[in-house]
């Protein structure tokens, strides 16, 4: 993809850079030769992509801090004067919106507000992005399909359909998107402002280096790689099983149309490939083609009640104006999965396996 070699040489501050999408961000970015600044709490997990990556040493600048500290925020803003913001930083879980939703509310809904409110506030400096008078600062608010008011009706969201979302998670994101577009309209409408805002709304999304708990990919390969039984409670459960790659590369083209073209300055979906779209038991077969001997205990309760319609995006508006697509199937997205974690298990190292199916994907 030709495009990207756009970001060589040009300054990125990625929130959330310490997480699972996040580190990919970075590394595809550095790959491209941009300069990369990063704002975050520790990474999530242990282990996390982000040391495997190394990334604290590569990156220009790694700001450990708060997305709601606005004070740190904005040094850490000022010091990188991005072309480009990626905002990442989120508590992204569902399960734990519900222990915990004044915090999620708070951190995903305000931290996307205050983040606003950084750029509102330094827009009115014009040097603070930069020392070109037409410097404009490409943002790109990564919120998720889940913003949308779900009615089960199994059509596929349109990103001009009505925002929602019950639990605290989705609402939480759905919160972020009128925020969003209430900032955008009220301080960065002028085609001068330097600040142009688009957001973007991707799924679920599988790949090498996620450790997080409960989910069956990160629980499989932990299984698998250490000879124990792998047990599956959903086998009938039907997802989409979309490469981190595949919405990744859709915000770095987001982020070049919007430095060329305020009118960019909109949501945007980027869904699945309908062929990624299987049951638990097609991906857990999958996987085991690169793990002949794993050992997979079912335990689907055989009168579960079935689950609701699953909630898909319409991506057709990514591809009219940014000329995205999804590029790898089913089986080639779970195969370079497996591949990512027992090649690193194997030896080799995080990055050169990143880096290559950075660059097979690009291709
Ligand atoms: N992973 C998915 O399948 C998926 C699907 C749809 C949307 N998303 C969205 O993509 C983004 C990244 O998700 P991920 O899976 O990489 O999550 P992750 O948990 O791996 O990473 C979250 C990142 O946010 C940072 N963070 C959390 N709270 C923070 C705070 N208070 N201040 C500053 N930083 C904070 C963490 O340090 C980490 O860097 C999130 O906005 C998430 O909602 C993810």
């Amino acid at each position: 993809m030709k495009q990207l070699a756009r970001y060589r040489g040009r300054r990125v501050f990625v929130t959330g850079h310490t997480g699972f999408k996040g580190s990919w961000l970075c590394e595809m970015l550095l790959l491209a030769g941009a300069e990369v600044h990063g704002y975050a709490l520790n990474p999530p997990t242990k282990p996390s992509l982000f040391r495997q990556l190394k990334l604290a040493q590569r990156m220009s600048t790694h700001t450990i801090g708060d997305i709601r500290d606005r004070a740190k925020l904005a040094t850490a803003i000022k010091i990188a004067s991005p072309d480009f913001i990626f905002h990442l930083a989120a508590q992204p879980l569902v399960r734990e919106s519900y222990r915990h939703p004044v915090e999620t509310f708070d951190i995903n809904t305000m931290g996307t507000i205050h983040l606003m409110e950084v750029l509102r506030t330094i827009s009115h400096d014009r040097k603070a992005f930069g020392p070109e008078d037409h410097h404009v600062c490409s943002t790109v608010c990564i919120t998720t399909d889940k913003c949308y008011e779900n009615d089960d009706s199994g059509k596929a969201f349109k990103e001009s359909d009505p925002l929602g979302g019950s639990d605290p998670y989705s609402a939480s994101k759905g919160a972020c998107e009128i925020a969003i577009a209430s900032y955008r309209r009220s301080f960065f409408a002028n085609p001068n402002s330097p600040v142009r805002i688009a957001s973007a709304r991707a799924g679920n999304v599988i790949g090498g280096g996620d450790w997080a708990k409960d989910r069956i990919v990160p629980d499989a390969m932990r299984a698998f790689l250490s000879g124990n039984e792998l047990v599956v409670r959903n086998r009938h459960s039907t997802r989409p099983w979309q490469h981190v790659l595949e919405p990744l590369t859709g915000y770095l083209l987001l982020g070049l149309a919007l430095q060329d073209d305020a009118s960019y300055a909109e949501a945007f979906n980027f869904g699945p490939d309908a062929n990624t779209v299987r049951t638990v038991n097609d991906l857990v077969k999958q996987l085991k083609t690169s793990f002949p001997n794993a050992r997979v205990l079912d335990k689907t309760e055989p009168n579960a009640p079935q689950e609701a319609k699953l909630l898909t995006l319409d991506s057709s508006k990514a591809y009219l104006r940014l000329g995205w697509m999804p590029q790898w199937g089913f089986s080639k997205t779970v195969r370079r999965t497996a591949e990512w974690y027992k090649t690193v298990a194997g030896g080799q190292s995080a990055r050169s396996v990143t880096d290559a199916q950075i660059n097979e994907f690009l291709k």
